[in-house]
């Protein structure tokens, strides 16, 4: 007990099973005030209902320059000054911007456009697949889960086929690095990556295409709905939500499934639960350990702590899916749990955005996998698997499979 204000989310040991700290938390420390880095601290929120109410309620704000600062305004003015125009996206913003920025691309994530996206995905997924049955091995997270992502959000936003290899090696990086000393050795990697988004967006100025960039290259030229900062961190944004969620949940899943056997084998033999199966999956082992921060705009009291005006909060997404509270046996997976109302896509104005589009890439990937993958195992002992050392981000290092070759060909496509 005397140790839980010591952990450290960003510690593999720690990913690779957080839950009997996250149940010792919820019952006797339910807000908690740790470390993350770089001198900063932030209370950790563990229990369901205040996860809630810490996502929901307006006197927690998204944006940093509002928040009334408290003796770390020199560092924060370090990252604005390395992040520069990387933060001033939506999930930084309070409303109006917040509505204005979301309004500019709600469109594209409406669930009726991305179904529209969906026999794309599927040829993705089965070409993906097309390369590795032969094999009979894979890693899962290299070969499947990252390029299937990254190669729908970069087709949707107009990145070229031939640069995608790189920005996504930037982005692992620099969200691995964290916050800390470390992070100023980021500073050529982020330079690039500013550098190479500002082209595109020449480029997509000089070449418009039938893509989000151009779209939005147009709304900045319109003037007043748009600056080219808040428009570079439109790009980022939907770059780094658009995949490195997903990975995690097909891999996570994956490996959750590959646990429990018995329910991966109910999901191969019913593919109708499968919209219901990924919601389960976002619940057991979800892509994001906690939302992003939010700072007090007051003194606010969460489950009997007083937060102080201008403190730091992380919503604790993972602890909040497996409250007691809130879910019958939550540490067991069930596939065809309902009601289920977990918090592994957020909740209030910040809900995530691509969530239809996380849904439909979830649903195609799984139901390829199990349908072309028969007798899919762990490759390696259970306990080799390491986990990635991110604050923020639940995913892992690797996720090596071996399967059945001789089946391992293409079938029908609809599957649920
Ligand atoms: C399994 C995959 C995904 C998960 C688990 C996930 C989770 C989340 C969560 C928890 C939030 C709220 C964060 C907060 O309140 O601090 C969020 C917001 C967001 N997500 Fe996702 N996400 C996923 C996939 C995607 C995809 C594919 C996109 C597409 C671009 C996307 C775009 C966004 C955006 C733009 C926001 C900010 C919304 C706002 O501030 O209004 N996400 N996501």
């Amino acid at each position: 007990m005397s140790n839980l204000a010591n952990i450290d989310l960003t510690d593999p040991r720690f990913k690779a099973n957080p839950y009997p700290i996250y149940d010792q938390l919820r019952a006797q420390t339910p807000v908690v005030r740790i470390s993350i880095g770089f001198g900063y601290k932030a209370w950790l929120v563990t229990r369901y209902e205040d996860v809630v109410f810490t996502l929901k309620d307006q006197r927690f704000t998204k944006d940093v320059y509002k928040a009334p600062k408290r003796g770390f305004f020199r560092k924060e003015m370090l990252f604005a000054w390395m992040f520069g125009p990387f933060v001033k996206h939506m999930l930084n913003a309070d409303e109006p911007d917040h509505t204005r920025l979301r309004g500019l691309v709600q469109k594209a994530f409406t669930a009726r456009f991305v179904e529209s996206l969906q026999p794309r995905i599927e040829s993705l997924s089965e070409e993906l697949l097309d390369r590795i049955a032969a094999q009979g091995h894979m890693d899962l997270m290299r070969d499947f889960a990252l390029p299937l992502p990254v190669t729908v959000i970069t087709e949707m936003l107009g990145v070229p086929a031939a640069d995608r290899g790189r920005f996504v090696g930037w982005i692992t990086t620099i969200l691995d690095t964290g916050i800390g000393p470390q992070s100023l050795k980021m500073l050529p990697l982020i330079s690039k990556f500013k550098r190479y988004v500002r082209e595109l967006m020449q480029l997509r100025r000089r070449q418009p295409e039938n893509d989000l960039i151009s779209a939005l290259v147009v709304a900045e030229e319109a003037g007043d709905k748009l600056s080219e900062a808040e428009l570079m961190a439109m790009i980022f944004l939907l770059l780094i939500a658009g995949y490195e969620t997903t990975v995690n949940l097909i891999g996570n899943g994956m490996l959750a499934l590959l646990d429990h056997p018995a329910e991966l084998e109910k999901l191969r033999t019913q593919p109708a639960i499968m919209p219901s199966a990924v919601e389960e999956l976002l619940r057991y082992d979800g892509p994001l350990e906690i939302a992003s921060q939010r700072y007090a705009l007051c003194d606010i009291e969460i489950a009997g702590t007083m937060i102080p005006r201008g403190h730091m909060l992380a919503p604790g997404l993972t602890s909040a899916n497996r409250d007691p509270r809130q879910f019958e046996q939550p540490n067991g997976l069930n596939l065809t749990r309902e009601p289920n109302r977990h918090v592994g896509l957020g909740q209030g104005i910040h809900y995530c955005l691509g969530a239809p589009l996380a849904r439909l890439e979830a649903q195609i990937a799984f139901a390829a996998l199990l349908r072309r993958l028969p007798e899919i195992r762990l490759a390696v002992p259970r306990n080799s698997i390491r986990w990635r050392s991110s604050l923020v981000i639940r995913g892992l290092q690797e996720l090596p499979i071996a399967f059945r070759t001789s089946a391992a060909v293409r079938g029908a496509t609809k599957t649920f």
